[in-house]
C-alpha cells in the first residue's frame, strides 16, 4: 500500500481566513493542496485561477495539485506550469490530444496528471496513465462541493490500482469527490491513496479544521495501519 496523501479541497476553504487554514494545514502535515479550476463550459461553475495558484505557492511551501476543469486546456497549461512544483491534472476530453498535453506539462516543469470524470471510461485513460504521475478519480461530476458519491465509480478505483499493478505503474490513485467519512474506507480499500478532504470530511462544519484533520489522520491510521 502506497503511503495515504491529503489533498485540502480550497474551492471548499474560508477564503477570507485562507491563511490560518494554509498554516494549519502546514502544522499537520497536508501533503498536497487541491485547487479546483473550472472555467464554466466544462464545469458549469467559476472557482480559482493561475494568479490565485501563484499567491498561494507564495505563502505555502505545499505543492499544489491543480484540477483543471476547463476547455481547451493546452492553452492554459503555460500559465498554471508557473506555479511552483505543481501538479497540473487534465481531463482527456477537454483537449483534442491529452498525450500532448501531459508532455507539454512535463516540459514546462510541472508533474502531470489526469482525471477521470464518473461517465468517463477508464479506458480512456490507461493509455494515459504511463505519462502521468497520478490519476484522478472523480466521484462526483465536476462543478460542486457538497455532492454525493456517485456509487459505480468506486469500481473505477479498484480497475485503474489493478491496471497500475499489472502494468508496474507507480501513479498515485486520487479520489475527488464526497471524500466523506463512510466513504473514505471504502476508497481506501479500492486502492486510492490519494484524498481530497472537502465539505464532506475536514470541511465538514462539525468540528474545527484542525481537529477534522487530526480525526482524518486518525482514521486513516486505523484503516491502514499507517498515517
Ligand atoms: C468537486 C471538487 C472537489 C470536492 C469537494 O468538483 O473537485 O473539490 O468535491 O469536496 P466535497 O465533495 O467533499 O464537498
Ligand atoms: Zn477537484
Amino acid at each position: 500500500m502506497k503511503p495515504v496523501k491529503v489533498s485540502p479541497s480550497l474551492m471548499c476553504a474560508d477564503i477570507l481566513d485562507l491563511k490560518r487554514e494554509l498554516d494549519i494545514f502546514a502544522e499537520t502535515g497536508m501533503d498536497l493542496l487541491h485547487v479546483d479550476i473550472m472555467d464554466g463550459h466544462y464545469a458549469p461553475n467559476f472557482t480559482l485561477g493561475p494568479d490565485f495558484c501563484r499567491r498561494i505557492a507564495e505563502h505555502s511551501s505545499i505543492p499544489l495539485d491543480i484540477h483543471l476543469m476547463i476547455e481547451n486546456v493546452d492553452a492554459f497549461i503555460p500559465a498554471f506550469a508557473k506555479v511552483r512544483n505543481a501538479i497540473l491534472c487534465v481531463h482527456p476530453e477537454a483537449g483534442y490530444h491529452p498525450l500532448r498535453s501531459l508532455e507539454l506539462i512535463r516540459k514546462l516543469g510541472a508533474h502531470p496528471a489526469v482525471a477521470v470524470s464518473p461517465a468517463t471510461s477508464v479506458e480512456t485513460v490507461k493509455h494515459l496513465l504511463p505519462q502521468a504521475e497520478m490519476v484522478c478519480v472523480m466521484t462526483v461530476n465536476p462543478g460542486y462541493a457538497g455532492q454525493k458519491l456517485i456509487p459505480q465509480t468506486l469500481g473505477k478505483i479498484e480497475e485503474l490500482t489493478r491496471f497500475a499493478e499489472i502494468e508496474g505503474l507507480d501513479a498515485d490513485i486520487e479520489v475527488d469527490g464526497n471524500v466523506s467519512w463512510e466513504n473514505i474506507p471504502k476508497m481506501l480499500d479500492a486502492g486510492a491513496n490519494v484524498l481530497v478532504a472537502g465539505t464532506s470530511c475536514i470541511y465538514d462544519g462539525k468540528q474545527g479544521l484542525k481537529e477534522n484533520i487530526l480525526r482524518l489522520r486518525e482514521l486513516i491510521e486505523a484503516h491502514t495501519g499507517s498515517s
